[in-house]
């Protein structure tokens, strides 16, 4: 890739590779803080119902439009189903449900469309099924221009096929240097899946680190990322710019949509600046080699996958 702003996600759908994660950023604060995103140069918007701030973050893409700073055309909003959970005591849901999510999170957000409606996680068969009906229903009714899944394996991917359902146009997946995901990966660009990765920062120290924000990193992973020595701070010394800007760099290079999260306002900055600057192919390779697997992000596992 180039420095391009986006990429195409459906033949008449282009997704911006800069987003701004909402995930841990309270209702209350939400307005604000997407407010301040679209101030500095963020054009699309990562919310989920399971976050509980759809309404904070609706709030501040209206104050944007209303003072002229986008119209709502220039925004690229995505929220997820949350899809219930049987295992932890939660009603799955059904297709009907399913529809009437989305109405309930277009409401709460003051949307009459989102640009991606994505299925938050797989879980049982059934489930997944019914509500993928449900999602390509939305799409038809033009509720969302974009429909995908977020954390399916190959396996999920292959049961919708298989039921001959359409395929989603977007899978959003934890994506960065320690976690590669080279086979899924693999599989979604062979069938024009767009990967969108979450949760970038993972290899920086500060990731998670605010009380209650519980990180999930190993304390191998910590203490990798607080060393002096790490591939990530010599990057980022070399480029002249932070680990931060280091990471997401490498993860547009690859072609993926990003979604940084930051209540920071120097920080929420900072990490919009990742077009000026561009990764050597000596550099991509060498972060090739620093995989380790899947990631600190809850995994629902692959069901061709022996248990
Ligand atoms: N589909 C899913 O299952 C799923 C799962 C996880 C995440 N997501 C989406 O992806 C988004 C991003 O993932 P994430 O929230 O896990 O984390 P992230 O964006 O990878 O990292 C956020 C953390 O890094 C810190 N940080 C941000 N910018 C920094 C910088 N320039 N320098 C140093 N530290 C920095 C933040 O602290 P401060 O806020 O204090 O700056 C916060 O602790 C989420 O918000 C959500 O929208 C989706």
């Amino acid at each position: 890739m180039s420095n391009e702003r986006g990429r195409d996600l459906a033949p008449d759908v282009k997704i911006p590779y800069l987003g701004f994660g909402t995930y841990l950023i309270p209702d209350g604060e939400a307005a604000a803080a997407v407010y301040e995103a679209i101030r500095a140069g963020y054009r699309h918007i990562d919310t989920a119902e399971f976050y509980r701030n759809e309404a904070g973050v609706g709030e501040g893409i209206r104050r944007a439009v209303a003072d002229g700073l986008v119209s709502r055309g220039d925004l690229f909003v995505t929220t997820k189903l949350w899809p219930g959970n049987a295992a932890w005591g939660q009603t799955p849901k059904t297709t009907e449900t399913t529809i009437a999510s989305l109405d309930a999170s277009l409401d709460r957000l003051g949307l009459d469309q989102v640009d991606l409606y994505l299925i938050h996680a797989p879980f049982d068969r059934e489930q997944r099924l019914a509500q993928w009906r449900g999602l390509v229903a939305l799409k038809e009714q033009k509720k969302a221009r974009a429909i995908g899944v977020s954390n399916f394996d190959i396996g999920h991917l292959k049961e919708l096929e298989a039921a001959g359902l359409p395929q989603p146009q977007a899978n959003q997946i934890e994506l960065h240097p320690w976690s590669q995901k080279p086979r899924l990966v693999g599989y979604l660009a062979e069938r024009g899946i767009v990967a969108i990765a979450y949760s970038s920062l993972v290899p920086l120290s500060t990731w998670r680190s605010a009380p209650g924000h519980d990180s999930a990193k190993t304390d191998a992973m910590k203490s990798d990322s607080e060393r002096a020595d790490s591939p990530f701070k010599a990057l980022a010394k070399k480029y002249g710019v932070s680990e931060a800007q280091v990471v997401l760099r490498w993860g547009i290079q690859q072609g993926y949509p990003v979604l940084p999260k930051s209540t920071n306002p120097a920080r929420l900055r900072q990490n919009a600046d990742i077009f000026s600057f561009r990764i050597d192919d000596g550099d991509m390779a060498a972060i090739a080699k620093l995989d380790r697997g899947d990631g600190v992000a809850w995994s629902v596992g692959d069901p061709t996958k022996a248990a």
